[in-house]
């Protein structure tokens, strides 16, 4: 079942694991040792099944399919207790999971059956520096949490746009944020990584000091080490322009027409859009539209939105955590949940409509199939949707010391997401082949136009998929070289068999 699990939700990094385990001589890990091994230094930070704190954390999981059985919780209160924790597990050949906010939806990525599962719920730091220009942020942290703590100053910080989004991963996977265009992903704007390495060191990563590493932990995850503090660049932010703005079907195709006339020249870097399709009963198209101002409304960049007639908006100046709070209420928790990732890219008008429009076609055309195998009051919410990240944006990511993900200023890049949202753990096999079969035939679809791009952004990807081979090969080659120096017995490769594994 556990071996199950992994298979699937790592296939892409199956064939490279099993080389790791040639590679590095190690008896075969334990699953259940790491426990014990906790347990004497560190029995006061171990939970066990049938106490309160074990039963909350097991559970406190944003989709259902992340809920496995751990063997206990490891919850460290403070990098020190986590980096004693850690070399007792190393120590045991024991395998552990770790988990942030929860929020990758993925099974085994974040969680174990029978081994440790370590929480960040209490690495809580947060403080600002004396000018405010810093913020020092746990791992234990959810963007909301962080909004409402910065609000207090009338600052904000790029993050998550759904507030109960966790810290640690999302930055960890580069951070799509609505300051994209000004700053870049997420992480460009962390100038410093408190990390806790295999052996227990606990060292800093910035650009003068292990800047391998810093660069890696732009974009590599979880592969180096275990992060315990960011220290992150603020923005000056009392209140956005912003709101979700919705439209009825016989408006699609103008909808998909203004996603390619925004992205084909995003020419004010203070917005942000997010435009769905959201099929059902009435098929309807909803854009998050995002204008950093708190004294102007309706920039002309976002009219071929605000032209469409809205059967509802929000849109209205509110802080940044108001609008993230609003924009959680989207999506509803402890339901089953699959994200999947792809991306074309273009230069003009016409190559980016035609991508859209492939993507929308082919998603439309397989609809019919999901929709025969589970029942309508059993299917949540399904979603398409399209990240435009262009020029700005990613040299913005490039002026704050770039990131491993390889995008290329020349190209505009349009990364979709397809969303399913049921109720059931009985349609989980049905819903895991369909978006396979969809994403496939979409990806070859939008190859045979040449608009196909192999970037997959690890926070709206599958178990399925791969990512670092889409950050392009010089890229990935210098994260495995990152992984091996920091980390020469590959602990967080084989001991840690969550989430994406650069090898
Ligand atoms: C509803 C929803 C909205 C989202 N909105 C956005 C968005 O606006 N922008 C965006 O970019 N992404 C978004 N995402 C994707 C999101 O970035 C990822 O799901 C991300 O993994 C969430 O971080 P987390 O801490 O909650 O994840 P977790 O599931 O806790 O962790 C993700 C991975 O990171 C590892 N990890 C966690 N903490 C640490 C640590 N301290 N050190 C090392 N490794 C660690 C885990 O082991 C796991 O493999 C969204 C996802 C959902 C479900
Ligand atoms: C640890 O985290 C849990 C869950 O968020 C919280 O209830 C508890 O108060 C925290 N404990 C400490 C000591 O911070
Ligand atoms: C970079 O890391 C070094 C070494 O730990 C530390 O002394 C320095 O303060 C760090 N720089 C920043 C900007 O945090
Ligand atoms: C950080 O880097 C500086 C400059 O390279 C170096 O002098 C210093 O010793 C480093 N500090 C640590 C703690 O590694
Ligand atoms: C709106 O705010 C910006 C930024 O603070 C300022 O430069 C601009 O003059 C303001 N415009 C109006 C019409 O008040
Ligand atoms: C997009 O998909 C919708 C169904 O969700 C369909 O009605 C519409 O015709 C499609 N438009 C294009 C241009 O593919
Ligand atoms: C389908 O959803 C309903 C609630 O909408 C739920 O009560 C029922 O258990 C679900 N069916 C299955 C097979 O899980
Ligand atoms: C094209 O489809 C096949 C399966 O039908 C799949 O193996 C392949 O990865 C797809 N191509 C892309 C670029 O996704």
């Amino acid at each position: 079942m556990r071996v199950a699990s992994i298979v699937l939700s790592l296939a892409g990094s199956v064939a490279a694991v099993a080389n790791a385990h040639q590679v590095i001589s190690r008896s075969s890990p334990s699953v259940k040792a790491g426990c014990q091994a906790l347990k004497k230094p560190l029995s006061d930070a171990v939970f066990y099944p049938n106490t309160d704190v074990y039963e909350y954390e097991a559970q406190n999981f944003w989709s259902d399919t992340e809920i496995l059985s751990p063997g206990c919780v490891f919850r460290p209160q403070s990098s020190a207790q986590l980096a004693k924790g850690l070399e007792a597990l190393v120590k045991a050949d024991a395998e552990f999971a770790v988990r942030g906010g929860g929020h990758m939806g993925i099974r085994g990525s974040n969680n174990i059956n029978n081994g440790v599962l370590v929480v960040m719920s209490n690495l809580t730091t947060l403080e600002l520096n004396d000018d405010q220009s810093i913020l020092s942020v746990g791992p234990g942290y959810r963007w909301n949490q962080v909004y409402t703590y910065l609000a207090q100053y009338d600052l904000t910080v790029p993050g998550g746009r759904l507030g109960p989004v966790g810290v640690p991963g999302l930055l960890l996977a580069g951070g799509v944020n609505f300051y994209g265009n000004q700053v870049g992903f997420a992480c460009n704007s962390v100038i410093n990584y408190e990390v806790v390495l295999a052996d227990g060191s606990i060292v800093h990563a910035n650009s003068t000091n292990n800047s391998d590493l810093f660069w890696a932990l732009k974009g590599g995850s979880s592969n180096f080490g275990i992060v315990t503090r960011f220290d992150i660049e603020t923005i000056a932010s009392r209140q956005v322009w912003a709101g979700s703005y919705t439209v009825s079907a016989e408006y699609i195709d103008a909808f998909l027409a203004a996603i390619a006339t925004y992205a084909a020249n995003i020419f004010d870097d203070k917005t942000h859009i997010v435009p769905a399709i959201v099929p059902g009963t009435t098929t309807v198209a909803s854009v998050i539209l995002f204008y950093d101002s708190d004294n102007s409304t309706f920039p002309d960049i976002l009219t071929p939105f605000t032209d469409i007639p809205a059967i509802s908006s929000t849109l209205d100046f509110k802080t940044v955590e108001e609008f993230a709070n609003e924009l959680g209420e989207v999506v509803t928790p402890g339901i089953n949940d699959v994200f999947v990732a792809g991306t074309v890219k273009g230069t003009t008008y016409a190559e980016l409509y035609e991508g859209i429009s492939i993507i929308n076609a082919t998603f439309a055309e397989q609809l019919p199939k999901l929709y025969a195998q589970i029942p309508t009051a059993n299917i949540s919410i399904i979603e398409l949707d399209w990240q435009p990240i262009g020029a700005d944006w990613i040299k913005a990511s490039e002026a704050r010391g770039g990131n491993a993900l390889g995008l290329d200023s020349s190209q505009v890049y349009l990364c979709y997401a397809e969303v399913v949202e049921w109720i059931g753990s009985e349609y989980d096999e049905i819903v895991a082949e369909w978006v396979e079969e969809t994403t496939y035939l979409i990806n070859n679809a939008t190859e045979k136009a040449g608009l196909y791009d192999p970037f997959n952004y690890m926070g709206d990807a599958a178990g399925f998929q791969s990512i670092y081979p889409g950050y392009g090969a010089g890229n990935h080659q210098k994260l495995i070289k990152t992984a091996q120096k920091y980390d020469p017995n590959g602990v967080f490769q084989t001991l840690m068999p969550g989430g994406f594994k650069v090898y």
